[in-house]
């Protein structure tokens, strides 16, 4: 979809959307329509109870005294109350609705809101960023296209009284929405189409923004001793990859004196459990058990479209969990980067494993000030915090409170849940110095735990566990179903408040 940005005034075809406040009080484009129209506005409004809440719609077609094709009515609620987000479910709801109605091009006119011109700007361009994050669909494999199925939006103009300024509001947000759908495709993708050295191969499209990218095979990761890793891919035919990237927008361009920040993802191609194989129902789902990888690649495209002013380096490990007779076994003793000796009582339990060693990784060759990973990592965060919160585990108080602050903001809440010495001992292994599962109480947390154990005592670190939200079998405001890319706009965020310089 194509989105525009030109001055306010009123096309006079075409499908026009305009906003209507809470108590049908009609903003000053819906207000010059309404007395066009002969008063067609309020009459609709009442005819349907129509109130102006937010995101609410009312179409009218054809209306008379326009030669417009529709006018698409479309509350905001109570103007002073909004923020970034509620104008974003806004631009999104006028796109599912131009979806639904099969018109190909529409203008939205976003008139002041009786603050201040700098405002409004900003207002049309979060409404442009909502359009632009639900204008997503996953369809590259149909091949046939439905004759009954209505035609997506193509084009849409935002109409704003400063349009300069609201194009250049819009503009970093939509190198983020680009990262979003991004990691949305690499989530969505199935497994024979993305595996390790495919994944590889995606991610090096970024190197055009100016993000470097290298991977490690499996004979450089025998060198550094990667004993965790390579044994979750030993079953493969897939060889397994650590995927680096690096991003440095800051002064000192390739200068390494500024620690980065880092992050850290999971990318597990396929998860069948391995040895300790998963039951055939749902199994599909595995595909997205790389989700976590999926988000840092994304956000490295958003970084470097908008060209962060920040050093930050990506570590994903990549493997396929397959059984066969390569494949290791129940019982197996692996020996982590770190040296640590981990017994792998259930093959499945895989993501912690590949975690380990990614995470280790970092701390030695880059030292960085800070460490999130993302990972798939647990069945058991569902049942704790189901699809709206991702669980947050953290070292560091302050870390915690910086993503909960940006995962409110931009509508990617997480939840924290605690870490402590009575759950590390749920991992403690009488053959090795851990094991990689606890008992089934409080899973998430024992799987933490592990992670944990990876991390140096001074080293800022938080686990989000995006088993839950990474994808999403229904639609929500700017998330159409499928893959959610959860977690871009979360990390983007918390550069952009606490990393930047
Ligand atoms: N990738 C799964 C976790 C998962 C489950 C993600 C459902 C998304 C949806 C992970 O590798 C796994 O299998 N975890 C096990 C751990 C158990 C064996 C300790 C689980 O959650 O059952
Ligand atoms: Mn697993
Ligand atoms: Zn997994």
């Amino acid at each position: 979809m194509k989105i525009t940005f030109s001055a306010l005034r009123l096309p006079n075809r075409g499908a026009l959307a305009v906003l209507v406040a809470a108590d049908r009080k009609l903003l000053s484009s819906a207000k010059a329509l309404d007395k066009a129209t002969g008063g067609a506005l309020a009459r609709a409004m009442k005819a349907n109870d129509f109130q102006g809440k937010k995101a609410e719609r009312l179409d009218l077609l054809a209306p008379s005294g326009l030669d417009n094709s529709r006018l698409l009515l479309i509350g905001i609620g109570e103007p002073k109350k909004l923020k970034g987000r509620d104008l974003q479910a806004i631009g999104s709801a006028i796109v599912s609705h131009m979806n639904g109605v099969g018109e190909t091009q529409a203008a939205v006119a976003v008139d002041s809101l009786g603050r201040n011109k700098a405002a409004s700007a900003a207002s049309a361009g979060h409404l442009a960023y909502g359009a632009r994050l639900q204008s997503y669909r996953f369809d590259r494999y149909k091949t046939k296209k439905k004759p009954d199925r209505k035609k997506p939006l193509e084009k849409l103009s935002v109409l704003a009284e400063d349009a300069a300024e609201a194009r250049r509001v819009f503009a970093p947000l939509d190198k983020v929405a680009a990262g979003v759908h991004f990691t949305r495709d690499l989530v969505s993708e199935p497994a024979n189409v993305i595996f390790p050295k495919s994944l590889v191969q995606r991610a090096k499209t970024l190197q055009g923004l100016g993000v470097k990218v290298r991977a490690l095979g499996v004979a450089e990761m025998k060198k550094l001793g990667m004993g965790a890793l390579l044994g979750v891919g030993q079953g493969s035919s897939n060889e397994s990859q650590l995927l680096i990237l690096e991003w440095n927008g800051t002064a000192g361009g390739r200068s390494q004196a500024r620690k980065p920040i880092a992050f850290v993802g999971k990318g597990v191609t396929f998860d069948t459990g391995g040895i300790s194989i998963k039951p055939a129902a749902g199994m599909e789902d595995m595909k997205w058990d790389m989700g976590g990888a999926g988000v840092v690649i994304g956000l490295f495209q958003a970084l470097a479209g908008r060209k962060a002013k920040v050093h930050a380096v990506g570590i994903c490990g990549l493997v396929e969990n397959m059984p066969g007779s390569a494949a290791q076994r129940p019982g197996d003793i692996v020996t982590s980067m770190s040296g640590q000796t981990i017994e792998v009582l259930n093959t499945d339990a895989e993501g912690r494993l590949v975690l380990a060693d990614a995470l280790w990784y970092v701390q030695e060759k880059y030292r960085p000030k800070a460490i999130v990973d993302l990972a798939t990592l647990t069945g058991a965060i569902i049942v704790a915090l189901g699809h709206e919160h991702a669980g947050l585990f953290s070292n560091n108080d302050e870390l915690a409170a910086g993503l909960t602050e940006a995962g409110k903001t931009v509508g990617e809440p997480v939840w924290r849940l605690p870490l402590g010495e009575g759950y590390d001992k749920a991992i403690d292994s009488d053959a090795a110095d851990m094991k990689n599962i606890g008992n089934r109480a409080g899973g998430s947390i024992t799987a933490a735990q592990f992670l944990q154990r990876f991390i140096k005592d001074d080293t800022p670190w938080a686990h989000l566990d995006i088993a839950g939200v990474t994808w999403s079998n229904k639609a929500k405001p700017t998330v159409p179903k499928g893959g959610t890319g959860f977690g871009v706009r979360l990390l983007d965020r918390l550069v952009k408040d606490h990393y930047e310089s």
